[in-house]
């Protein structure tokens, strides 16, 4: 399998108002072409920074103290925040936890979908426009072009969701991150969804990186788990691997306090 991004020793630090933190300590790990890959470790552990620095998304006062990631053949932990532009949003799509941080409530639904495309991929409004119903109608909403003339509150919070995805996904990025994209929902919509990310896989040969605390969700639909723990990815398994022989003490003791939550 062919390596489209690659992550080698990633380490920062942060300014707080505590002194400086060191949250991540040499992160490494890769995400091949056409693959879900969960990231999963207890709160805390550099998750959400990890999946943000894949866009230089830091927090004020980080530092980068080493590291590379390697996309498409180029180093792109120092771009320009104009080169960088260029594959935020494009190349590598972004949902976040909660669509109230990425919705802007005095926007309608069409004019966000459409802004981004029309930017990175210089289309004509009435083009952005179809596309951006396409993706509705793939995200499973229906009466897509009355929706795109609501405001995010007008939806219910799974819509919101869809919505976000077909946001991430409308200019068609090889890689989409999803930092906890269904914790909010009930369980038939998180199904739903991580059937689209499926479908995303199969269809569109996009690389999702998903990040959950469920395992279960793991179980459903990746194929490959990475668990971080203290700043540091410390086993990449498949995910038949690590539900039978977890090669950590940690990881063990992840599915363990699974386990015992599903007896109770
Ligand atoms: N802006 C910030 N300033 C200081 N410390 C921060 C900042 N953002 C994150 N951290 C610290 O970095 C560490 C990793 O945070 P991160 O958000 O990546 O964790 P996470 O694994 O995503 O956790 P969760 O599962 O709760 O979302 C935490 O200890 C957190 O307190
Ligand atoms: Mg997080």
């Amino acid at each position: 399998m062919s390596k489209l991004l690659e992550v080698n020793s990633l380490s920062l630090s942060i300014h707080s108002k505590n002194g400086l933190v060191n949250p991540l300590q040499g992160v490494g790990f890769h995400l091949n072409k056409n693959e879900i890959v969960g990231l999963i470790g207890e709160s805390g552990c550099g998750k959400s920074l990890t999946a943000q620095s894949m866009l230089q998304l830091w927090p004020q006062g980080s530092i980068i103290k080493s590291g590379e990631i390697i996309f498409e053949g180029q180093n792109i932990i120092n771009l320009s925040d104009k080169e960088m532009e260029k594959i935020r949003g494009n190349k590598i799509g972004m949902i976040f936890q909660d669509p109230n941080l990425t919705l802007n409530p005095t926007m309608k639904i069409g004019s966000q979908l459409t802004e981004g495309v029309r930017l990175h991929k210089r289309l004509p409004k009435s083009e952005a426009w179809k596309r951006a119903e396409e993706w509705l109608s793939k995200v499973g909403i229906r009466d897509p072009s009355q929706r795109m003339q609501q405001y995010p509150h007008q939806l219910s919070g799974g819509m919101k969701q869809r919505v976000m995805i077909a946001m991430a996904m409308i200019c068609s990025p090889s890689i989409l991150i999803a930092d906890e994209p269904t914790t909010a929902l009930d369980v038939t919509i998180q199904a739903q969804i991580l059937e689209l990310f499926k479908m995303l896989r199969d269809e569109h040969q996009t690389s999702i990186l998903l990040i959950t605390h469920d395992l279960g969700v793991v179980a459903r639909c990746c194929d490959r788990v990475l668990v971080m723990h203290q700043g540091k990815i410390i086993e990449s398994s498949s995910v038949e691997q690590l539900f039978a022989a977890p090669q950590t003490r940690h990881a063990q003791a992840l599915l363990s306090a699974k386990r015992s939550l599903m007896i109770c």
